[in-house]
């Protein structure tokens, strides 16, 4: 491939636009009307979100879900169920959303975060490990991109774990959906998910009683189920409305269409990018079945010579949308300002005054690495043959330009040295 790079004015490697993706119809403008002419949008007077509960709680093969207003608010409902009193240490992961640890933050929790596998960027068991300390209560597993964390080896080491299945739906481990093997998952629904209501989220568990607490925590511990409101723990108002459980459950029948579409779609591109010299895609470890949330690939440095972001530019350039700092803006969550300087309650530095936990670069290597090495993108259950072809020949154009311009650099400044 000679044609010059799209970024010195050559052809764009992606000569098709993307298909249309239309996410809402029908079956959602139904259920809204229901709503609408029921004249109730308080989920405890209407059906929608108890269906929405119900179906959700079924297709995961669980007993009870509760419906909540976020992905945010479900990790916060799950810590709330798990009764962690304030100082306890929770283990997560440091490339995942905000959200994933702010209700920890609200709970008086210490965030501890472990470092990642260098090549899923889901957690590592054995970093987890070493992170377990006397007070550490919890473990967050985040399941990144939709490709399972080895969520067996975290639930071994004896601790309550929550899936955070926020990018996950329709990932599998093990032949099982991720979700389905701690006492209590999390799920969002915001616009970026797999599917979405335009910002939800749900807390799955077999356990009557973290039910009956997670349900109370999603609404000021009001006792609705006995009719009694004298609230008994500190319980935010996380409810979700009728009109995001009509959403919602209309949503639920395309989710097991869209993580098959993006497994299959994610898997083609793989197989494409990964005879790129210089390209390495995302390791989809064995018994695992991505739902690819995002498709993740690395840049080889020492073959392509380039930082993340010239690649990212050149790809871009190329048509092909794409970021250079994955989900979290581009640095590890514990680089945050809000750890740094320790601001989560501006004031003071509650919870973190709870514990001697310092946050500081070089915490977790592989985690901050990662930033200078590896490229995001969308695959999205749309996307045709096409589209694949046309990007592997973009990743494919944008590394040789690099891999040749590189090669070349290396070679003058060998023939200055001698
Ligand atoms: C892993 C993870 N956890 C939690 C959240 C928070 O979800 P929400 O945006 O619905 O609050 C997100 C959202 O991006 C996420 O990706």
């Amino acid at each position: 491939m000679d044609e010059a790079l799209a970024l010195h004015a050559g052809p764009q490697a992606k000569r098709t636009p993307f298909a249309p993706r239309k996410r809402h119809g029908e079956l959602e403008k139904q259920y809204l009307n229901e709503v609408i002419d029921s004249d109730t949008l308080f989920y405890y007077f209407g059906t929608k979100v108890f269906e929405l509960q119900k179906k959700f709680a079924e297709m995961y093969g669980r007993r009870y879900g509760i419906a909540c207003s976020s992905g945010t608010a479900a990790v916060h409902i799950a810590l709330g169920a798990l009764e962690l009193p304030p100082g306890s240490e929770v283990i997560t992961s440091p490339i995942t959303d905000m959200g994933t640890v702010t209700g920890m933050l609200y709970q008086g929790l210490i965030p501890v975060f472990a470092d990642v596998d260098a090549e899923t960027l889901n957690m590592d068991p054995r970093s987890v490990a070493q992170r377990i300390t006397n007070r550490t209560r919890a473990i967050v597993a985040v399941h990144h991109a939709g490709l399972a964390v080895d969520v067996e080896a975290l639930a071994a080491l004896g601790l309550p774990v929550i899936e955070d299945c926020a990018q996950a739906f329709g990932c599998e481990y093990k032949g099982r959906l991720a979700g389905t093997f701690t006492p209590i998952s999390t799920f969002s629904l915001n616009h970026f998910k797999h599917i979405t209501c335009g910002s939800g989220g749900m807390v799955l568990t077999d356990d009557e009683r973290l039910r009956y607490l997670a349900t109370l925590f999603a609404d000021k511990c009001y006792q609705r189920e006995e009719g009694i409101r004298n609230p008994y723990f500190l319980a935010p108002n996380y409810q979700m409305t009728e009109l995001q459980g009509a959403v919602a459950l209309a949503q639920l029948r395309c989710v097991g269409e869209i993580a098959a579409a993006r497994n299959r779609l994610g898997g083609r591109l793989s197989a494409l990018l990964e005879r790129i010299p210089g390209i390495t895609p995302q390791a989809v470890p064995a018994g695992c079945k991505h739902s690819y949330f995002l498709y993740l690939f690395r840049l080889e440095r020492e073959v392509l010579g380039c930082t993340v972001e010239e690649f990212s530019e050149a790809l871009a350039a190329e048509g092909i949308p794409n970021d250079a700092r994955t989900i979290t803006g581009g640095r590890p969550v514990y680089l945050y300002d809000v750890f740094q300087k320790r601001s989560a309650f501006p004031g003071s530095d509650y919870p973190f005054s709870l514990t001697d936990r310092i946050y500081r670069p070089g915490d977790c290597p592989v985690a901050e690495a990662a930033f200078d090495s590896w490229i995001t993108m969308n695959v999205y259950e749309t996307y045709t043959d096409t589209d694949l072809e046309e990007i592997a020949a973009g990743v494919q154009k944008v590394a040789q330009y690099f891999a040749v311009r590189n090669l070349w650099t290396r070679t003058v400044s060998a023939g200055v040295a001698v």
